[in-house]
């Protein structure tokens, strides 16, 4: 273990540094753990999720299977020994290992979603992990990888991707899918349904039949585009009897999420115009003012910019003519 120590673990589970976890303490009493995978329990009776927990169990102890490979016992390999009761399990923060076949597919990763992309991946296992808890597996260590080596280790874990399950062809294929996709909006707000739950979103995705897509679906985290406009108000001054001509203010219409966000904007009076009222962020339209034939006065407008799967923006524009 990351340790030093030797300990009896549940095959295929590990500690790769993902969480923090520090593990049983001296006293046998479990110290602080983000996440306990492998070592919590279930149901009722709080039984372990975990074989080697599960058989050293008083009432199991007696049907413990023998343990085939104490690395620090080699003489013992020709004779395996039971579980002890008392023998220390590598458990506590500790996750399956993945399969990683079509691992480009399934962004993000680890149990917790951690790692966005394969890119970030390898970067943890070269710094060594992001905790070196008790349980740590010996094997992370940091890499040391060039800039080179990273780029290949991620090239080589994209050639687990099989074409046919990214195009979804034959056997891949599948018939039409309505998915939960959560709730629109973000953490601070979500759309009220009526009865103070939060509006559901379904994805669609719709049968492909045996030849597959032409374009492969998004990764399913791909974030939506998010409408981001600024300044959130235009003021112009005017002087009526030296109206001359008005300098323009510029809107910075954004995509703060992902995607591609096309937008249109639109507002009522005549007196207000955009440079051009639609386009496909990052874009700056000029907001531009022509005064002529008002009177002297507060005149107020509104500029909506709409763009689909975000909520409106609008940005209040006040006209104030002054006489001098
Ligand atoms: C550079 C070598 C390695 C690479 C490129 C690699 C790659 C990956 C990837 C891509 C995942 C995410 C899988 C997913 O979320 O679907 C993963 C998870 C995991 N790997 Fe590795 N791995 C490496 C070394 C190791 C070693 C040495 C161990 C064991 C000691 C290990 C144990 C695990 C475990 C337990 C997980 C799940 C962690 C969690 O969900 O929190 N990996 N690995």
């Amino acid at each position: 273990m990351g340790d030093g120590g030797i300990a009896v673990y549940d095959n295929g589970f590990y500690d790769a540094g993902v969480r923090s976890c520090a593990g049983l303490q001296a006293d046998g009493v479990q110290g602080p753990c983000d996440d306990l995978g492998l070592g919590a329990t279930i149901g009722p009776q709080n039984l372990p999720l975990s074989n080697s927990r599960f058989f050293q169990r008083p009432e199991n102890i007696a049907q413990a299977p023998p343990i085939a490979t104490r690395p620090d016992e080699s003489p013992l390999l020709a004779n395996p020994q039971p579980l002890q009761i008392d023998e220390r399990v590598n458990v506590d923060g500790t996750f399956k290992t993945p399969g990683l076949r079509n691992i480009e597919l399934t962004a993000p990763y680890f149990h917790n979603g951690g790692a966005l992309t394969l890119r970030q991946v390898v970067d943890f296992y070269n710094r060594g992990g992001d905790f070196h808890n008790q349980n740590l597996d010996p094997d992370i260590q940091p890499l040391n990888l060039t800039t080179t080596e990273k780029s290949a280790l991620v090239a080589f874990l994209k050639a687990f991707t099989d074409e046919r399950v990214r195009y979804e062809r034959a056997p891949f294929d599948h018939p039409e899918l309505f998915l939960s996709n959560g709730a629109p909006l973000d953490n601070n707000s979500v759309f009220n349904d009526g009865s103070g739950r939060a509006v559901q979103s379904t994805k669609h995705i719709p049968a492909v039949g045996r030849g597959g897509r032409q374009v492969a679906d998004s990764n399913f985290l791909d974030p939506p585009p998010i409408l981001a406009v600024q300044p959130g108000s235009i003021t112009f001054t005017a002087k009526l009897l030296n109206l001359g001509t008005l300098p323009g203010q510029a809107l910075q219409i954004t995509n703060q999420g992902g995607g591609t966000l096309s937008w249109s904007a639109t507002n009522s009076k005549p007196w207000l115009s955009l440079s051009f009222a639609s386009g496909t962020a990052p874009s700056s339209p000029v907001v531009s003012v022509n005064p002529v034939g008002l009177v002297v006065g507060i005149f107020t407008d509104t500029i909506t910019i709409t763009a689909p799967d975000c909520s409106p923006v609008t940005v209040p524009v006040t006209l104030n003519i002054t006489l001098f």
